[in-house]
């Protein structure tokens, strides 16, 4: 075994999230969240992506009057990463409420998702402390409908 030196990487997983990563999307997933606008469901969620080139963009569920005009937070924050310049999508944050189990995205999330983000993309689900469950995108939606 070689020795390390100064600060260099633990090894880890391939495909699998830097702990330092892993949590700067865990908070600015709980950060966002206290903004989302949820006066009907009162079901707070906030979402963080990172993208290609490290940055982290956020979201929450903004709700309307007219029910169905909802977006949710997952959507809001592909559309802020995609406004910012953003390409492609390398790994998600979601928290709510629920803990055990934490909520998965809605199906309409996920295939927004798929659209920037490959199936090896993991997603991290919490709750507002505490660790995240992981899953991969292919798993939460196997054979994904992309054009490219
Ligand atoms: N919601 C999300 O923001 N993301 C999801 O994946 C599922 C649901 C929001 C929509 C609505 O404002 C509230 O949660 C209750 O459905």
């Amino acid at each position: 075994m070689g020795t390390r030196k100064g600060l260099a990487k633990p090894p880890r997983a391939p495909g699998t999230l830097p702990e330092r990563t892993r949590s700067a999307l865990l908070a600015t997933a709980r950060a966002v969240r206290s903004h989302a606008h949820a006066p009907y469901s009162r079901f707070t969620v906030g979402a963080a992506v990172l993208d290609e080139a490290g940055r982290i963009h956020a979201g929450c569920n903004v709700e309307n009057a007219s029910y169905g005009l909802t977006v949710c937070a997952e959507r809001n924050a592909v559309a802020a990463a995609v406004a910012a310049g953003a390409k492609s999508i390398r790994a998600v944050a979601i928290v709510t409420r629920l803990r055990r189990p934490p909520a998965t995205p809605c199906g309409a999330c996920r295939q927004v998702l798929a659209e920037l983000a490959g199936d090896e993309v993991p997603i991290l689900l919490a709750g507002p402390t505490g660790g995240a469950r992981e899953e991969r995108l292919g798993a939460l939606l196997p054979q994904a409908f992309r054009l490219r």
